[in-house]
């Protein structure tokens, strides 16, 4: 009886392992990734020790994470419902990757996580785990046990001599918060009524527009294969590119959202996330494409994105239809190479150039509006028009007739 815990350190996940021990009397696995939620890692493997727990994995999961899960996802231009750019719903299949491959290597028969039952979060992990495991047993407390107000959860705390004061994360601040290197998120408490505006000082990694700097910057984007392998003429690796992003969009204000948006378990939910580097990389990325590939391709490749972005907004990252689409996906960026360049300013992300030296379709000399040197014949375009326009003509007919 061993499990494997999705462990950050903090009190929910610090009571769960303690009541994992108690209630199953198993032997508990704690598992920490660094994905870039910017905390210390090393206390998480103090306190573990302090539950007698003797297998301790801290792993930095960085550049895999922006490597082969954001980018891929922003390849597809990933935007669910309109608006939200999944910054923690692409963090999940790697946690129940890596959840796996420890229970695999411990021989642990079990994953625990502290996702509520109220959420998604449960849904991608566990899905995402039986996918990669179909016999794994999971366990999730917030589920089973009775400790499900924040007063039950602090006596539980109290009583087994973990220490409550020791993150920010769950105790004090007001919001439930998730963070990696694509986003942080904030839901629940202050923000429950969709009405109010959330407060100033919630907002962690973005100044206000308005605080923003008055000088615009520009920013140059390298694409190669339709991910950004440079900016500003440096070379950068994947999880670099991001974080340099971030500290670009961070400083002017940019990628803040405030939505409500519907949760797979049925309910709608109110989420502010600031996603700055995110912002910039779908823009240009739109830049990009909108020279190198070809219209049908592109305009094919938004029919399927909102899919797409279902797929992992509820978990099924690691199913063959996700799969399918990806191969597709990663087709088409075979000819997304160049630059673009971007200005920033004040919250707005603004693109004034784009090229591409190997694969640009853009043609000049046909679209020119001055004289083409016979490239383009406007006469072939009367009948182009006409035939489009038979049908229409036939309608219009059959309705005037028998309007008489
Ligand atoms: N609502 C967002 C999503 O479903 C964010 C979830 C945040 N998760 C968290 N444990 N605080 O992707
Ligand atoms: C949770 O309930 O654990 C967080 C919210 C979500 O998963 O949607």
């Amino acid at each position: 009886k061993k499990v494997v815990l999705a462990y950050s350190g903090g009190l929910d996940t610090s009571v769960i392992l303690k009541w994992l021990q108690d209630s199953y009397q198993c032997e508990v696995v704690t598992f920490t990734a660094d994905i870039g939620q910017g905390e210390e890692l090393e206390p998480a493997r103090e306190k573990a020790g302090k539950f007698g727990v003797k297998e301790v994995f801290i792993d930095d999961l960085r550049e895999e994470f922006v490597r082969d899960f954001v980018f891929p996802m922003f390849r597809a231009n990933t935007v669910y419902e309109g608006e939200y750019l999944l910054g923690t719903s692409i963090a999940r299949p790697l946690i129940a990757k890596r959840l796996i491959e420890i229970a695999n290597l411990t021989g642990a028969d079990a994953i625990s996580h502290g996702a509520t039952g109220k959420g998604n979060d449960q849904v991608r992990f566990e899905l995402g785990a039986y996918a990669l495991k179909p016999d794994i047993k999971i366990i999730a407390p917030w589920r089973e046990w009775d400790l499900l107000s924040r007063e039950k959860l602090l006596a539980y705390a109290e009583t087994h001599g973990i220490p409550v004061e020791m993150k920010h994360k769950a105790g004090g601040s007001p919001y439930s918060m998730d963070a990696n290197l694509l986003h942080i998120s904030y839901e629940g408490r202050a923000l429950e009524n969709p009405a109010d505006e959330p407060e100033e000082d919630m907002w962690r990694w973005t100044v206000a527009p308005e605080k923003a700097p008055d000088a615009a910057e520009y920013v140059d984007l390298e694409f190669r294969h339709g991910d950004i392998v440079g900016i500003n003429d440096q070379a950068m690796s994947a999880a670099k590119v991001l974080a340099e992003l971030n500290r670009l969009g961070g400083k002017h204000g940019i990628g803040r959202q405030d939505l409500v948006e519907n949760r797979y378990v049925g309910m709608k939910s109110r989420g502010c996330y600031e996603t700055p580097g995110g912002t910039i990389m779908l823009k240009a990325h739109r830049a990009i494409e909108s020279i190198t590939l070809d219209r049908e391709v592109a305009h094919l490749k938004d029919d399927l994105m909102p899919r797409y972005a279902s797929l992992i907004y509820n978990g099924y990252w690691w199913s063959p239809e996700r799969t399918m689409l990806q191969t597709m996906i990663d087709a088409s960026q075979a000819s997304v190479n160049g630059w673009v360049r971007v200005k920033l300013y004040k919250g707005n992300v603004i693109v004034v150039g784009r090229d591409s030296r190997t694969d640009s379709l853009f043609d000049s000399t046909i679209a020119t509006f001055e004289d083409d040197a016979g490239a383009y014949n406007q006469a072939d375009a009367g009948g182009f028009i006409k035939l489009n326009a038979l049908r229409l003509r036939i309608a219009a007919r059959l309705r005037n007739r028998s309007s008489n």
